[in-house]
């Protein structure tokens, strides 16, 4: 068995040189090889650790059992239509990420709690103006989004005193967060959500969910935190409504076209705080045994952990 480590990205050393490092030094040794300069003979390949996999790469490696994403998405796999039918698709489900992501996504929500952009601006102008902010109890922080890393971040929320909601496609029981689940349940979540965060997956049902229908529900003032991926948030919609004051606040962590444009507006938007998609990069030193253990068990015949169902996109 060989596994293959692919992104269309390119070159990605010394990222993937650490990757095949661990992957080799795990116990029994692993075979890596880097595409696209040592693919060799695509028969040996049984395994594929990708990330954005160059078109067509994955259809034509006839001996693939295993599709496994470097990250916890994996809608840059299956936005690819010729993916080999029956090789399962498994995604990573990293404790460090998960603490990562929900760290980012806890600072955003203070930044507007807190109001840290006019503290910015009175510094800049040598002004002394101190303001009472409102309780932590009495915000109201919608999670978008309660798995693995939406329910941590509740979770933490909720140990600040946030006043949280979530919003999933089946039912949850987080302990003190209040439950709103699939389309009967979404317009009363976001019309009590004066922040909302972001952590779905991106799949045909929430592709242009953070649309302006939806933007319209929120509280007068609100926030919109996205972690998950650009293409949940419909682009002009969230600058008319930044722009038309129902919303103060958008920090954006990820975009439909990455790198984000140079001459695209949320560059110098000045309700907009923007960061380059890492709020939670994958760490190979915490995720390869993750990997490994995913390899050892296709090898010994097992379906692998963390399989995602292809026709949900999640
Ligand atoms: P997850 O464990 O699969 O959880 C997904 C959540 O979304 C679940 O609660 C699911 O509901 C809900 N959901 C899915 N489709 C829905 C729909 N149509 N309506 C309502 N709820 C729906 O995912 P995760 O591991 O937390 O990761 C979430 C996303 O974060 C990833 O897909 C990725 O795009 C993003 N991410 C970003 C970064 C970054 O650096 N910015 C890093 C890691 C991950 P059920 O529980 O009912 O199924
Ligand atoms: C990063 O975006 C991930 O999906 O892990």
């Amino acid at each position: 068995m060989t596994l293959l480590l692919a992104s269309s990205w390119g070159d990605m050393d010394p990222y993937f040189g650490k990757w095949r490092e661990l992957l080799s030094g795990q116990p029994g040794g692993i075979e890596v090889r880097l595409y696209p300069d040592e693919l060799g003979d695509v028969r040996d390949i049984t395994a594929a650790l990708v990330w954005d996999p160059p078109p067509g790469l994955l259809a034509g490696l006839p001996r693939l059992r295993l599709i496994q994403s470097l990250g916890m998405g994996v809608d840059h796999i299956f936005k690819h239509d010729d993916l080999p039918a029956g090789v399962p698709v498994a995604r990573l489900v990293d404790p460090d990420l998960v603490a990562r992501m929900s760290e980012y996504c806890v600072h955003s929500v203070l930044h507007y709690h807190r109001d840290a952009d006019r503290y910015d601006r009175d510094q800049a102008a040598n002004r002394w103006n101190p303001v009472s902010h409102p309780a932590a109890s009495t915000r109201r922080v919608g999670v978008m989004g309660v798995g693995a890393i939406g329910a941590d971040t509740a979770r933490k929320l909720k140990l600040l005193d946030f006043d949280v909601a979530g919003w999933s496609r089946t039912p949850k029981d987080i302990p003190g967060v209040a439950g709103f689940h699939g389309a009967d349940g979404f317009d009363a979540f976001m019309q009590r959500s004066e922040i909302i965060v972001c952590l779905l997956p991106l799949t045909p049902e929430t592709e242009g969910i953070l649309d302006a229908r939806a933007l319209a529900l929120m509280p007068v003032g609100g926030g919109i935190i996205n972690a998950a991926r650009g293409g949940h948030v419909v682009d002009a919609d969230l600058i008319a409504a930044l722009d038309g004051r129902k919303l103060k606040f958008a920090k954006l962590d990820v975009f439909r076209e990455e790198p984000l444009p140079k001459d695209h507006p949320f560059w110098t938007h000045p309700k907009i705080r923007l960061t380059p998609h890492n709020a939670g990069i994958t760490n190979p030193v915490t995720a390869a045994a993750e990997v490994a253990e995913n390899y050892r068990r296709v090898e010994r015949g097992e379906p692998p952990n963390n399989i995602v169902d292809p026709a949900r996109g999640y």
